[in-house]
């Protein structure tokens, strides 16, 4: 596994600029953010070798160098999720790719239900803690190059980062929402009971990405911000669909790029 990491680490060092310093993940609906990147390499990940292929309408599949709020950064636009049929380990592929070509920093979005009563959809939660209910893609062998075998999880997403967004966020006023991500299988949505019980452990909003590419992050040592775009609640029943978890992502997706643009200018 390690000797695949490299390879494509490997491949793509020879097709870019720079070192990116830091790596986004541009989660449903928020592939405009794409568009703000002033893009000097652009790689199809169906030509990167060992990468894994996007399958899930909406998510293009490409990995974008170049530069965004005078950083530079290598973004994802379209991830891998588990429920694609992909394994922990190659849903998290890239974020060892992303340290192995010299990234620092992780960038997270998503779209996620809103359990919060208080949510309303529209809203961006940025993600202090999370709970993860997707098998564990450090299951297996340590890669002990990468990180510890127990990698201590305390602070899951980088409380520095956190108070720069809550202090961009006010400096933009812009509303923004804290809260815990609770990572699941999907691909079915929640039963009400289901939402319910999120709500009952803990949970602010529910997803099916993001929390085993945070741990894999966290486990090599990368600084994580994650965020989160509520494009349903859980009050929502039968009108929560694909379609509408697109359009409120879109929506939002102006505010979310702002306030990352604003974050890799100050970091
Ligand atoms: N549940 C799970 N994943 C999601 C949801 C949801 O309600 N909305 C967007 N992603």
């Amino acid at each position: 596994m390690y000797e695949q990491i490299t390879n494509t680490a490997c491949f793509i060092r020879n097709k870019i600029v720079a070192e990116p310093e830091s790596g986004i993940i541009l989660g449903t609906g928020l592939g405009g953010l794409a568009r703000r990147i002033e893009a000097e390499v652009c790689l199809e990940y169906g030509e990167i070798p060992g990468f894994p292929l996007s399958t899930v309408e909406g998510h293009q599949g490409r990995l974008i160098f170049g530069r965004l709020g005078d950083k530079r950064v290598m973004a994802m636009q379209g991830r891998f999720h588990y429920y694609e049929g992909y394994t922990p380990q190659q849903v998290t592929f890239p974020v060892q790719v992303m340290k192995e070509l010299g990234v620092k920093y992780l960038f997270v979005s998503n779209a996620s239900g809103g359990v919060n009563p208080e949510f309303l959809r529209g809203d961006l939660m940025v993600i202090t803690d999370h709970i993860n209910l997707i098998p564990n893609p450090l299951i297996g062998p340590n890669m002990s190059r990468f990180g510890e075998r127990f990698p201590n999880m305390a602070h899951p997403y980088d409380p520095e980062l956190i108070l720069l967004a809550d202090k961009i966020s006010e400096e933009m006023r812009m509303k923004l929402r804290y809260g815990c991500y609770v990572g699941v299988t999907g691909p079915s949505l929640e039963t009400p009971k289901e939402y319910g019980y999120y709500r009952i452990i803990g949970g602010d909003t529910v997803g099916m990405s993001t929390t085993p590419e945070v741990i894999v992050g966290n486990h090599c040592g990368l600084r994580v911000f994650g965020i989160s775009v509520i494009t349903n609640v859980a009050t929502d029943g039968p009108e929560s669909t694909h379609e509408l978890v697109q359009q409120e992502g879109a929506l939002a997706s102006t505010r979310l790029t702002g306030l990352l643009e604003e974050m890799l200018r100050r970091i």
